[in-house]
């Protein structure tokens, strides 16, 4: 029988996994040789593997065949795991996971920084490892992904789903029947959804084809019970809409807004286009200390709310005001740190270049009756000038929380020219965060140094750092 071209890719025998990269990717050596592992292994791992990549430097594998598992599994509790990407880590026990991210910002810090460092604070863990995240969104799809196990156990499945992409293929969802990483009703709504389109023969949208009526659900919950749910669909069928719809209200009365889009684009953001209201608010509450903040279907806000809170009580106490500075707060999203800090401070400036997102920080300032924030829209690198600073005041105080891109070299130049005491610099990408602090370093040093993990089970770790001026 003639091999198939996968089984002729060289195979190493042997191996053991030794670590985790920042990306999350398992790794291993042979000889001089890097392997990046792809696949559900752990650190302690022994196998064989199948080299599917061969670059200059470093190869790229996938297991074939388990010698030996490593002490620090756990049991997966996610029937979905190893196929949805969604935790991928679920196969480590939650305290190694902390270690792992511990020693991803330290790693990062010493190997991209390259600056004096004080002791790198233990992850700050999230208090709910499982139903943390308050907004997921699910795609509808004639064409399910079937699971090896699917196909081999020659069932007939219905093919219309509504779930999660599987990695790297926009084109194939995965059936999600139960996700752990929303409270419900959200698993609820979404079966309801699935089982009354299938009923009622709605179609579910091909993204190759770009045919089909229904393409994503999106559901947000908020800490106040409050419930958003937003169904998009491909076009304009107003009585199968409000029917739909009115069917899910009838079955949930508990959520709070009830929105729908129309779009007929090739692809699912709807930041530009109108979000039709149907039944209640158009919009949730977010409770903060005391602090409400209106969630719109188009604004950011922190997936995780409750260990968002955490993060921003760090970044406050870093900030460590008295009430009498200028704070900026740039990459400011709807303004949730900005507003947070305001009345510590005797003013807060946030800076972010999606204008709507800025109108949402001044609803939000109003209705907590915070007068001293200000919100201006437009891209940092060109709002912060010389005359900038002469109209409102340079910064005492900074606080930053970029994307994973990190600071644009000519922002940190006029971080550097603004002179402030105090950075604090919060991100989710402790690489370029890294990189950023070598730029500081003319000017400031680390002071203090707090992980805090927003999402169990992912890889992901965000980073606060404190940076004093010399
Ligand atoms: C990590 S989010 C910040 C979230 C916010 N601090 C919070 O806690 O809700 C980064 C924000 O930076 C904004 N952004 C990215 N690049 C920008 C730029 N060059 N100028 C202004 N804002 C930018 C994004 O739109 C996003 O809202």
């Amino acid at each position: 029988m003639r091999k198939s071209r996968k089984e002729n890719l060289p195979v190493l025998e042997n191996i053991t996994i030794t670590g985790i990269t920042a990306e999350g990717k398992c790794i291993a050596k042979r000889d001089d040789l890097v392997i990046f592992v792809d696949g559900v292994v752990a650190p302690g791992d022994v196998v064989d593997l199948r080299i599917i990549r061969n670059k200059k430097n470093f190869a790229e594998a996938i297991p074939i065949r388990f010698h030996q598992y490593s002490l620090v599994r756990t049991e997966p509790f996610c029937q979905h795991f190893g196929v949805c990407g969604g935790c991928k880590w679920q196969h480590i026990p939650y305290q190694t996971q902390l270690q792992y991210k511990h020693e991803q910002v330290t790693d990062q810090l010493q190997r991209i920084a390259k600056v004096a460092l004080p002791v790198v604070q233990p992850v700050l863990p999230s208090a709910e490892t499982r139903y943390y995240r308050n907004k997921l969104e699910f795609t509808f799809s004639p064409n399910r992904w079937l699971t090896h196990e699917n196909i081999q156990s020659g069932e007939q499945f219905d093919r219309r789903t509504l779930g999660f992409h599987i990695p790297k293929r926009f084109d194939k969802i995965l059936d999600i029947e139960r996700c752990y990483l929303q409270p419900d009703p959200s698993n609820p709504i979404r079966l309801e959804i699935k089982n009354y389109a299938r009923t009622h023969n709605l179609s579910f949208f091909d993204n190759v084809q770009n045919q089909g009526f229904l393409r994503t659900l999106i559901i947000r919950t908020a800490s106040t019970g409050e419930i958003m749910v937003i169904l998009q669909v491909y076009y304009d069928d107003r009585p199968v809409i409000e029917h739909l719809l009115a069917h899910l209200l009838t079955s949930f009365p508990e959520i709070t807004s009830l929105q729908y889009v129309i779009n007929p684009k090739g692809n699912d953001t709807f930041q530009d286009l109108e979000v039709h209201s149907f039944a209640g608010k158009p919009y949730i509450t977010e409770q903060m200390e005391g602090l409400q903040f209106r969630v719109g279907p188009k604004s950011f806000y922190q997936t995780n709310s409750q260990q968002a809170y955490e993060l921003y009580k760090i970044a406050r106490t870093f900030a460590g005001l008295q009430g009498n500075e200028i704070v900026y707060d740039l990459y400011t999203g709807t303004g949730t740190i900005a507003n947070f800090v305001a009345h510590q401070a005797k003013k807060v400036i946030g800076l972010e270049y999606v204008a709507m997102s800025i109108e949402d920080a001044k609803i939000n300032s109003a209705i907590n009756n915070i007068p001293n924030a200000t919100f201006l829209a437009g891209d940092i690198k060109n709002l912060l000038t010389e005359s900038f600073f002469n109209q409102y005041g340079k910064p005492d105080v900074v606080i930053t929380d970029p994307p994973r891109a990190g600071m644009d070299q000519q922002v940190i130049e006029m971080l550097l020219q603004a002179n402030p005491r105090k950075i604090v610099y919060v991100s989710c990408n402790p690489a370029t965060q890294a990189r950023d602090i070598a730029l500081l370093d003319v000017n400031y040093a680390v002071h203090a140094v707090q992980p805090v993990d927003m999402f169990p089970h992912t890889h992901h770790v965000e980073n606060i750092v404190l940076l004093v001026r010399k």
